[in-house]
Parts: C-alpha cells; sequence; structure tokens
C-alpha cells in the first residue's frame, strides 16, 4: 500500500493529447481555463496558475513586498518552501508553534506574540487539509496591519467552517504536485482578494513583461516593457490539462477521502494512547490529504514504520520541523526548545496511506498492519 497514488484515467490522457494536437504547450487556453475553472470552484473571481506551489509562494512574498529587514510569522510544522521563499526574498522567518496534538496548525496565541514592527505578513498553513483558525489568523493580521498568507497546498478549493480554504486570508497559493489532491505532476495557482496584487501576481509569473509570450505568438505587439524583476513560473498547457481534468473529478474523489477516513478514525480509534489529530472535527470539512496520527512517545517511530512496511504499508512522516533543519539552525541560530508542541508532535506523527482510489479492503490492510504492529511494540 503505498501512501500516496494520483487516480489518473482516460480524462486526463485526452486532455494531454488534445493539447498536444493544439501546436501550443506552454501557458495558453488551457491554462486559462483551469484558472476560471478553479477560481468559480473556489468561489473567487480569479486564479493566477503557476509552475508549482513553491512559485505560488514565492510570487505571493514578492507582490507583498517581502523584503530584507522584513519578518513573516510561519509554522515550522510544514513543508519547508514557504520559510524558504521568505528566506529568498531576503526577509526572516519568525516559526511559530502549533495549537496542539489536537490541531497541528499555527497557534494564533503564539503568532500575535511573536508579532513585531518588522512583521510583514503572517503565513497559515491547512495541515493535512484541515482549516487554520483562520478567524483568530485574520484578527491578528488585521490589528497588525500586516497580510495573511494561507498556505494551502493541502487543501484544493476545499470548503470549511471558515469558508473555502485559501480564499479568507490576503493570499493563498496551492500546490498540484504529483501526490497532491488535485495532481497536475507539477502545478500551483495562487488565489488574491485584491485586483491590483492579482495582476502583479500575473506580471511577475512571466517575466514582469507587458506583453505575454502568447499573445505574441498570435500577432500581437511585439515590442513589450519590463516594469519589475520577474520569473518565469508559467505552467506548461499539459499540466493544465491534467489540472482540468482533475478539478473536474474532485468533488467525487473528495468524498472518497471522507470515507476513507470515516473508516480509519472508527477501526483505530480505540488502539490505546494513539492519538489521532482533528477526530472530532466532522469529516466533510477538510480536504484530507494525509491521515496523520501521533504515536505515544514510549512507541519507537522507526521500529513501528519498520513493522508497517514488513507487512507492504508505506507510512510517512510530516514533516521534520523546519526551524530545526541545519540551514535554519546555522542561518537563523534556531535551537531545540524554541518550539515545544511542534517539536513532540512532530517526533511521534505518521501518515498512514490516504488516496481516492482506496478501497475499504485496502484501509482494512492497513488498519491490521497497524494493530499488529501496536501489538508488538507499543
Ligand atoms: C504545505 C506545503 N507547502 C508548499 C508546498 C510546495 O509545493 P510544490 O511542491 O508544488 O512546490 C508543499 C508541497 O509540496 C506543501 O505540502
Amino acid at each position: 500500500m503505498p501512501l500516496y497514488q494520483p487516480t489518473l484515467g482516460t480524462a486526463e490522457m485526452d486532455a494531454v493529447t488534445e493539447v498536444m494536437r493544439s501546436g501550443w504547450l506552454s501557458t495558453g487556453p488551457t491554462t486559462r481555463r483551469f484558472e476560471e475553472e478553479f477560481a468559480a470552484a473556489a468561489h473567487v473571481e480569479d486564479g493566477v496558475a503557476v509552475s508549482n506551489g513553491t512559485a505560488a509562494l514565492h510570487l505571493a512574498f514578492l507582490a507583498l513586498g517581502v523584503g530584507p529587514g522584513d519578518e513573516v510569522v510561519l509554522p515550522s510544522l510544514s513543508f519547508v518552501s514557504a520559510a524558504a521563499m521568505v528566506t529568498l526574498c531576503g526577509a526572516t522567518p519568525v516559526f511559530a508553534d502549533v495549537t496542539g496534538p489536537h490541531d497541528l496548525a499555527v497557534d494564533p496565541v503564539d503568532v500575535a506574540a511573536r508579532i513585531t514592527p518588522r512583521t510583514r505578513a503572517v503565513v497559515a498553513m491547512h495541515y493535512g487539509g484541515h482549516a487554520a483558525d483562520l478567524p483568530a489568523l485574520a484578527r491578528i493580521a488585521e490589528r497588525h496591519h500586516v497580510a495573511l498568507v494561507e498556505d494551502s497546498a493541502h487543501a484544493p478549493a476545499t470548503g470549511s467552517e471558515h469558508g473555502v480554504l485559501g480564499t479568507v486570508g490576503d493570499i493563498g497559493c496551492y500546490s498540484f504536485f504529483a501526490t497532491k489532491n488535485l495532481a497536475m505532476g507539477e502545478g500551483g495557482l495562487v488565489v488574491a482578494r485584491d485586483a491590483a496584487l492579482r495582476d502583479r501576481i500575473r506580471r511577475l509569473r512571466s517575466h514582469a513583461l507587458s506583453v505575454s509570450a502568447q499573445e505574441r505568438h498570435r500577432g500581437g505587439p511585439s515590442v513589450y516593457d519590463v516594469d519589475s524583476f520577474g520569473l518565469n513560473y508559467r505552467p506548461s498547457e499539459l499540466a493544465c490539462a491534467i489540472g482540468l481534468a482533475q478539478l473536474h473529478a474532485l468533488p467525487a474523489r473528495q468524498r472518497r477521502r471522507e470515507e476513507i477516513v470515516s473508516r480509519y478514525r472508527e477501526l483505530l480509534g480505540d488502539l490505546p494512547g494513539l492519538q489521532i489529530p482533528y477526530a472530532t472535527r466532522p469529516v466533510e470539512h477538510a480536504a484530507h490529504h494525509l491521515f496523520p496520527v501521533l504515536l505515544p512517545p514510549t512507541v519507537s517511530r522507526p521500529l513501528f514504520q519498520e513493522r508497517l512496511s514488513a507487512a507492504g504499508v508505506q507510512s510517512g512522516v510530516h514533516y521534520p520541523p523546519s526551524h530545526l533543519f541545519t540551514a535554519y539552525r546555522e542561518r537563523f541560530g534556531c535551537r531545540e526548545g524554541q518550539l515545544p508542541v511542534t517539536e513532540d508532535v512532530t517526533a511521534r506523527q505518521l501518515s498512514l496511506p490516504l488516496y481516492a482510489d482506496m478501497t475499504d479492503a485496502d484501509v482494512d490492510l492497513v488498519v491490521s498492519a497497524a494493530r499488529h504492529a501496536w501489538q508488538e511494540v507499543a
């Protein structure tokens, strides 16, 4: 049982073939359709598709003017790319702790305590597709006149009790990496409430050119101006064609993820000492990108993973805490003990297989392997 597996069918294959027949492979009409349909699914005006989720975050920080001397408050318990993009903008990532074993998103109380006059933005990451406390984080951002960026890599156009994830803050960033719920190999998308910010992101995505390559290809003006310093973060038409097919199938695949998570919760809930974050939240309010569990401190994670692996079940760790990576220790003086809750939960966290194609029998196989492993090592 792999940890993840994308669901790819004839719709994706036909869409790719159609693009190949069209004669235009870089950003073009299929990308535009993907942007429009994703925006409609997320109930926002528009979106800017990009080459990956890291590019989405980079463009968000650049468009907000994050630069040298600025600080951005963000969770350490996340994939490292937001922290890396803040650093590459010349700013300082300020890591905040997470709420607790039941909620692995950044803790608004700790975020508020880390805001300084240098803070330019706060980042919320919807861990595993579960909403961070957006109302509290939005209040903090508003009070301090800083931007709220949602790293919604785990939650594509997902409804939650706080609204559609990625669309509540000033900017939302999505990833469509090969393992994500909406997978296009490599891909991402940015949404921003402010139209001027969105235009700036669109311009920066393609070298800050005043006329796009597609417009020139179609016989538009061949002379262009450049008003700032841009990048090439354009997605390909091939990726967006896959993305459109994945977007159309997303609601049904999300429902299946909810069924799988309900089954896991029911069948694993009685293991003494095993914590299942978010287990008390309604199953339909999340994207369920991951199924995380927390082992008790007495259980060796490597040993438990070894037993699962011997039973043919892959497991993963999401994530090692960013603040303890060598680069962040050396550059920013981060150290152990700085984020006690993050350090506790990241030492005990394990992700079990979760993808829309899992059958009930697959779930039962993982549960049985986990229960056996539990008997041996707990
Ligand atoms: C939480 C989070 N943020 C950002 C990213 C970066 O996205 P990408 O891999 O598309 O660059 C990822 C995933 O890879 C992620 O899981």
